[in-house]
């Protein structure tokens, strides 16, 4: 057992220059862990509130007030607590927050808090923080889903997708899958310099997708995956975050690119074409956080054959991953540590979906920095599935190299074992 001394907040910058909340968790003897809050910009309506400043300065992101609730209510409450106690740590900043959505002291302190903890906890132990989590367990190194086209809010709604996404099924190592992923992520970039539509990247570093109909994406990326020399469905799948409730609200879905508007049947039906006819593995939010039922329905519909992931929906909360799997609406969770606050409630969110013997997929958010805590949650916790955007910035990459790094101690791959369906 080791004590916390001191908690250390400070502002830093996030990958798309807006400020965050850094934690530093000091424990006596001189180690200590650091935690960074990523930042949403597609955020569900049900997450954990992000505190910011408001007013007009940094465009009302400043996050003085995360961090004033960080040194003033949390740091005084966890001075002298036992750093491996993360349950306890989380409960009680959980309840001196005191509201439903952690709006009072925010899910940005509360998430960097909780992470700083858990890096101390195993800096404490000695031990790199996926085995510190793992706990003796055998764990898998995990699947990753990586973005060649960035859409929706991370590309100023050029087209509704909000991520056009890959998955290395045919890969036997997670080395190789980030191989393949490079292939294709390139190959898609040199496509669209010859068609001329090249217009830079996206937020998590997808191509811009300078597109004239969502299918236009969807072939351009089964092009891609072909140009790299792998085949579509065998070698290298399709991905995607549709990311419904950016414009889906009350069973109507806008498609601002093509000027139709459908209603939740029609919505599905266009998603179960599209399904059809391209080597599809996974869509998540295909329908929006408030149509519960449409989800059911289309999981119904299709969820035999490809995995079908609540993010908006299910925002790493437990029961609200318990109300779905009653439902039957999804099969696998999204999780997100700043979406549910803490640690502890993310990995409970976690528990509530294997024990439906459902997929899951730790995830990072569109606004990011060098933290790598994702990479270990997901090898430590055995999630199976990995999202962290595109294969480009260094804030993703600043991912994918931690997870090289794991991988080269030798840990199973799972492969395409880990998806749901
Ligand atoms: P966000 O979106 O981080 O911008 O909220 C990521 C996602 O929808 O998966
Ligand atoms: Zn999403």
């Amino acid at each position: 057992m080791n004590k916390i001394s001191e908690v250390v907040a400070r502002r830093v910058w996030d990958s798309r220059g807006w400020p965050t909340v850094e934690v530093e968790v000091r424990l006596a003897g001189g180690r200590s862990g650091r935690g960074i809050a990523p930042a949403g910009a597609s955020r569900g309506l049900h997450e954990a509130v992000e505190l910011r400043d408001g007013g007009p300065a940094l465009s009302g992101k400043g996050v003085s007030r995360a961090l004033a609730a960080v040194r003033e209510t949390i740091a005084p409450a966890l001075i002298g607590h036992d750093v491996a106690d993360q349950e306890g740590i989380d409960r009680l900043m959980v309840a001196l927050d005191g509201t439903p959505n952690r709006a009072h002291l925010g899910g940005n302190a509360l998430a960097a808090t909780s992470m700083a903890t858990l890096f101390a906890a195993a800096a404490d132990a000695g031990l790199p923080l996926w085995k510190y989590l793992a706990g003796g367990k055998a764990v898998d190194l995990p699947l990753p889903q990586i973005q060649i086209f960035g859409g929706g809010a991370h590309a100023g709604r050029r087209i509704d997708i909000q991520d056009l996404m890959v998955i290395a099924v045919g890969a036997k190592s997670f080395d190789r899958a980030l191989e393949m992923t490079c292939d294709v992520y390139h190959a898609a970039g040199a496509l669209m310099a010859e068609r001329g539509q090249l217009q830079g990247i996206a937020d998590e570093g997808g191509w811009w997708p300078a597109f004239a109909s969502n299918e236009e994406a969807l072939d351009t990326l089964v092009k891609a995956i072909e140009r790299a020399g792998f085949v579509p469905g065998e070698d290298v799948a399709i991905a995607l975050d549709i990311a419904a409730s950016e414009f889906g609200e009350n069973g109507r879905y806008r498609l601002a690119l093509e000027g139709r508007e459908l209603d939740s049947d029609a919505m599905s039906q266009m998603l179960a074409g599209w399904i059809d006819r391209y080597p599809i593995v996974s869509i998540e939010d295909p329908l929006a956080e408030d149509d519960a039922k449409g989800l059911a329905a289309f999981t119904r519909a299709v969820g035999a054959r490809v995995q079908i992931v609540g993010d908006d929906f299910l925002v790493t909360n437990a029961a609200r991953v318990e109300a779905a799997v009653e439902a039957k609406a999804c099969n696998a969770v999204l999780l997100k540590p700043n979406q549910a606050g803490t640690v502890t409630e993310l990995r409970a969110a976690l528990r509530a979906a294997q024990a439906a013997g459902w997929g899951s997929i730790v995830s990072a958010r569109s606004g990011e920095t060098e933290d790598v805590a994702i990479v270990h949650l997901a090898t430590g916790l055995n999630a199976g599935q990995l999202k962290v955007g595109s294969f480009a910035r260094s804030e993703r990459m600043a991912k994918w190299n931690e997870a090289v790094r794991i991988a080269e101690t030798g840990l199973p791959f799972r492969g395409k074992a880990a998806l749901a369906h």
